[in-house]
């Protein structure tokens, strides 16, 4: 049978026609995947590569265990947040040195809603959007406090952009995709928008990093930050990235000033001098051991054709989206393709216990109040088949009523 990639399977037969065809098919081997499941969390916590144990435990045993302190040279962990930022800049449509891996998503977008807003003198409003993953509207709050006259305006939807883009935004702070409802965002033409009033965008990247082709050099993106723990597979709490166009490095000013921002760190100065560059964006360094994690991911992403990875994931979310529509279910995720990112939001009012009769069954999503079960298709490693097969048993949960039982209602700290 002959397969176009670009189909969206109607057919158990045509999933598995797709997969004997699929030019990414032996990635899965890369990933420990569950014995007997189906993970479609990893837009939440991506699995474990099968070599990221080996490169840890290198650099526990051998690394920190036998070279101990030499190691800063001679494994050269001081470059570290640099070159794993360089192979991240492929990922994300960046230049070599626009790219460094440090703290937390929030931690980053502290440091740059506030060095944009010094790069905006005389503006004060950091414009967000109100369903935006809620750390980063928290940090837009913290962030205006500080300085006299700030506000954080939240736009009840992208939609009204262009009603409050005034001559007092100094920068507009969006997520890529959306985190409920996979809705993915035209970041050419907002960033573009944003510039034409006169203020910076920052982009959050932490539902498109190793989701989709990624353009930030020619979208004129400012900023933008993203996380590794998500498609990209580094692991639980893995460092953040941050990029920074290259034409402000010169410019700006970011707040926390710690010493691996400073040009000579060991030099041990009194006084603050800031390095040239992406690195003035560090502050301490990142955890060495979450970093191996990241290193160890990357070996298998240097090899990852994008155009690929977005080709299947369209197809595995229009499948999935297709069968949840033909059984009635609200698709809260936009079916044009060109308006959505890897993951299928759907709405049910019993979404908590559905999900949970859903992962006893082996197919592993998420909930997110008040409403939303939400699933991630993540291309290196889900096959189409297992897809179909998972749509086939939300149809069976939802038919057989068995997310009545009371022990789906049972809810842990996290949801
Ligand atoms: C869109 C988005 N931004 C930020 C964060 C939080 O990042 P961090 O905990 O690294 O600060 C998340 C976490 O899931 C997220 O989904």
């Amino acid at each position: 049978m002959s397969v176009d990639l670009a189909t969206i399977p109607s057919s158990r037969e045509q999933c598995l026609a797709l997969d004997a065809a699929d030019p990414l098919a032996a990635f899965r081997a890369e990933y420990t995947l569950p014995a007997n499941g189906t993970y479609l969390d990893g837009n939440s916590l991506g699995v474990l590569p099968v070599r990221t144990p080996e490169v840890v435990r290198r650099t526990v045993e051998e690394e920190w265990g036998k070279d101990l302190i030499t190691s800063w040279n001679k494994h050269s962990w001081i470059d570290l947040p640099y070159r794993l930022g360089d192979r991240i800049a492929p990922l994300v449509g960046a230049g070599a040195g626009e790219v460094v891996v440090c703290d937390s998503v929030s931690v980053n977008l502290f440091k740059l809603l506030t060095a944009a807003l010094r790069l905006r003198p005389g503006r004060r409003t950091v414009l967000g959007e109100r369903d935006s993953f809620p750390t980063d509207l928290y940090i837009a709050e913290g962030v205006t406090g500080l300085f006299e006259g700030g506000r954080s305006v939240l736009l009840p939807s992208v939609d009204d952009l262009d009603a409050h883009l005034d001559d007092d935004v100094a920068v507009v702070v969006l997520s890529q995709v959306d985190y409920r409802t996979g809705r993915l965002l035209d970041m050419a033409a907002i960033t573009a928008k944003v510039h034409r009033a006169g203020a910076l965008m920052i982009w959050d990247l932490c539902h498109s990093a190793g989701a989709l082709p990624i353009d930030l050099t020619a979208c004129e993106v400012d900023f933008a930050v993203g996380c590794t723990y998500k498609y990209l597979n580094a692991g639980p709490c893995a460092p953040g990235f941050l990029y920074a166009a290259a034409r402000h490095h010169d410019t700006v000013e970011q707040p926390l000033t710690g010493w691996f921002s400073h040009a000579a760190p060991f030099a041990f100065e009194s006084d603050y001098r800031p390095t040239q560059g992406i690195g003035r964006f560090l502050t301490s360094f990142p955890s060495l051991l979450a970093l191996a994690g990241l290193r160890a991911t990357l070996e298998i992403w240097d090899r990852v054709d994008l155009e690929l990875v977005r080709a299947k994931s369209l197809a595995l979310t229009g499948l999935f989206i297709e069968q949840c529509r033909a059984d009635g279910l609200e698709v809260v995720t936009p079916g044009q393709p060109e308006l959505r990112g890897s993951q299928v939001a759907v709405r049910h009012p019993e979404a908590f216990p559905v999900v949970q009769a859903l992962i006893e069954r082996g197919v592993i999503g998420d909930f997110r109040a008040p409403d939303l079960m939400r699933f991630g298709f993540t291309p290196l490693y889900l096959s189409y088949t297992e897809v179909w097969d998972a749509a086939q048993a939300l149809r069976e949960v939802l038919a057989s009523g068995e997310w009545r039982a009371e022990r789906f209602s049972v809810r842990g700290a996290v949801t």
